[in-house]
């Protein structure tokens, strides 16, 4: 449905989005996930068609959107997309309803036309009972729904969400998310769905492009980017917590514990917390650490200890005593390892 090839866009010369191919069908929910500054609304602004790619082609479905290399553009209005930002920018002078009605304005939708979109949305969000009120007479939440309703009324086949629960607090946010995907599956459209939180990514997308200064480091299904990630910059981002990441020089953990499984290697090697046993006996791969954190997660804890500088964390059972001497054991062998540039090399 959405295929990209070989986007790029520069602003004055510095690369924002850099060479990003993938596509993904109708149905889809994709997340673009990253830290801030990577690109992601740029990204994002592109397929609204607020953008205009420097470089390759945007496609939904057969039809070309925009192709930076002539200049070929679809205007926002014509690409049949819906955006929602973080700000839910609704009029303040007009009613729930009003807002809703405003983009069926738009597109020239007839009065029994609109009067039937603007109910559909609202029922769809929960929000009927809200139609004559004012935005400042409701809640953030009831906010956030309206902003939904209103992006949902014109059926859009494509849509495209920036970060849209940041402003919520934490149970809303978590309801939201659950209200959001049952929005999209009823609905049928295709989501593009932008944050930079990747528990949010790991529960809603059916695929997860992570982005790191302007590139797509993997394209993969959620569960994939824990079992199998590129790179070391994917490995250190998913996941709670995300995967250790040590660094191996000369085949020694830390540069200083040698290790036969580590022949002569240099780069990183990854460590999931459930492997690093906690423990108080000496033994081989087993290191002194300073205890940093303790933190309680589902009847179980994630113990954050310091070695030579670097921050390394493994989960204890919730009830065992920590014993004193805190000493981490390191598994036989790294789940993954990463050359010095962060690369996967096995
Ligand atoms: N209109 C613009 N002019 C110049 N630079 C921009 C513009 N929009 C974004 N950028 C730059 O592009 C990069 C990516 O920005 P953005 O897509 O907003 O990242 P994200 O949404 O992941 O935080 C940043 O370095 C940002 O400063
Ligand atoms: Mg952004």
């Amino acid at each position: 449905m959405i295929s990209l090839n070989q986007v790029t866009k520069s602003f004055a010369g510095t690369n924002a989005v850099h060479d990003v191919s993938f596509s993904v069908s109708q149905g889809a929910f994709l997340v673009l996930l990253g830290p801030s500054g990577c690109g992601k609304s740029t990204m994002l602004r592109m397929l609204a068609g607020l953008e205009q790619p420097t470089g390759g082609q945007i496609r939904f479905g057969d039809t070309l959107v925009a192709d930076g290399g002539s200049g070929f553009t679809i205007p926002p209005a014509k690409r049949d997309t819906g955006l929602v930002f973080q700000s839910y920018a609704l009029w303040p002078h007009m009613t729930v309803a009003g807002n809703i009605e405003w983009p069926l304005k738009v597109a020239k939708l007839s009065n029994d036309e609109r009067r039937a979109r603007i109910k559909e949305a609202m029922e769809m969000l929960g929000i009927a009972q809200l139609a004559n009120r004012y935005p400042g007479e409701v809640s953030g939440g009831q906010q956030q729904r309206v902003a939904l309703a209103r992006m949902i009324a014109p059926r859009p086949n494509v849509m495209l969400f920036d970060e849209p629960l940041s402003n919520l607090d934490a149970t809303l946010r978590v309801e939201m998310r659950v209200e959001l995907l049952r929005v999209h599956a009823a609905t049928g459209a295709t989501s593009v769905y932008v944050t930079h939180d990747q528990v949010e990514a790991m529960t809603m997308a059916t695929h997860v492009a992570v982005m790191n200064r302007g590139r797509i480091e993997q394209f993969d299904a959620p569960e994939r980017l824990l079992a199998e990630p590129a790179s070391a910059f994917v490995a250190g981002f998913v996941g709670t917590p995300p995967a250790n990441l040590i660094p191996i020089a000369d085949g020694k953990w830390f540069g200083a514990i040698a290790d036969p499984s580590l022949p002569g290697l240099r780069g990183y090697a990854m460590v999931r917390a459930e492997e690093i046993a906690v423990t108080d006996e000496p033994g081989p791969r087993t290191l002194q650490v300073r205890l940093a954190e303790i933190v309680p997660m589902a009847g179980r804890r994630l113990v954050t200890g310091i070695v030579n500088d670097i921050r390394i964390t493994a989960i204890a059972d919730g009830a065992a005593r920590l014993p004193l001497g805190l000493r981490f054991r390191l598994p036989d062998a790294p789940a993954a390892f990463f050359d010095t540039e962060g690369n996967r090399i096995s």
